[in-house]
């Protein structure tokens, strides 16, 4: 079953474009998801939890990430999300705690003061907890999207699903679809999705899958 999601409804309306052959303004940065009330803490301190488009490096592990907890025809949407230009895809990470850099590691860092390269400090290693994308199964259609089960229930996949929907906005885009929707509530209550009749299998009929070999 397929759901219609109106983003003009949702969301402000893009700025305007300025005319004159100048560019319409970037998409707005995604609000911290702990500053804009959308993430409940865990026990213990607020996590840092940051939702952002990944870079070049991280596309590999992402895919792996994707592949692991949700499965290959997943992994192939996370894939050509990250493909897109601009990336239409978006992570949820968060820092913890223990990640930060040992203290003999630290030590051991050459200080800026000897060195001609800024001090390479690997920093604290953040846990990825969810994905989000759109255009991947078919332009406008917005998903799949996956949190891991440790972190559901504290608002990330409706922080992620509302980043892509934002971006998909200000891109010019009036409607999304999810496709082949799996969490119906979900989608309901955090973005007011309506069933759309008739929309099974939709545009997934016929498709190849993954089976035994
Ligand atoms: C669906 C999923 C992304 C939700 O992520 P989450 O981080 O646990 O969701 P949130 O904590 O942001 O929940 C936001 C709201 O949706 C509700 N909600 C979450 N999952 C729901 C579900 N499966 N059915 C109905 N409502 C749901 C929450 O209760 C919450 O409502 P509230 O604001 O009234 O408290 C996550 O459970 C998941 O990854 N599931 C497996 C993959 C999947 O099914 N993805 C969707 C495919 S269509």
């Amino acid at each position: 079953m397929d759901m219609l999601i109106r983003l003009y409804a949702l969301l402000p309306q893009a700025p305007a474009d300025t005319g004159a052959g100048v560019a319409p303004a970037a998409a707005p940065p995604v609000p911290s998801p702990i500053a804009s009330g959308l993430l409940r803490a865990g026990p213990g301190d607020p996590p840092a939890v940051t939702l952002r488009k990944p870079i070049g490096p991280e596309h590999d592990l992402i895919v792996a990430w994707v592949g692991r907890e949700f499965g290959p025809g997943w992994a192939s949407e996370a894939c050509v999300a990250l493909g897109n230009r601009p990336v239409s895809l978006f992570v949820a990470v968060e820092s913890a705690p223990g990640d930060r850099m040992p203290a003999t590691t630290q030590a051991a860092a050459p200080s800026a003061a000897t060195t001609t390269e800024p001090a390479a400090r690997p920093g604290p290693t953040p846990a990825l907890l969810g994905f989000a994308c759109y255009d991947a199964t078919a332009r406008g259609m917005v998903g799949p999207i996956g949190v891991a089960d440790a972190a559901r229930g504290r608002g990330v996949g409706a922080a992620l699903l509302r980043a892509c929907l934002r971006d998909m906005h200000a891109a010019g885009y009036a409607y999304a679809v999810a496709g082949g929707v799996g969490a119906p509530g979900f989608f309901r209550r955090v973005a007011g999705a309506v069933e759309i009749p008739d929309s099974s299998p939709g545009p997934y009929a016929g498709m190849l899958r993954h089976g035994p070999d």
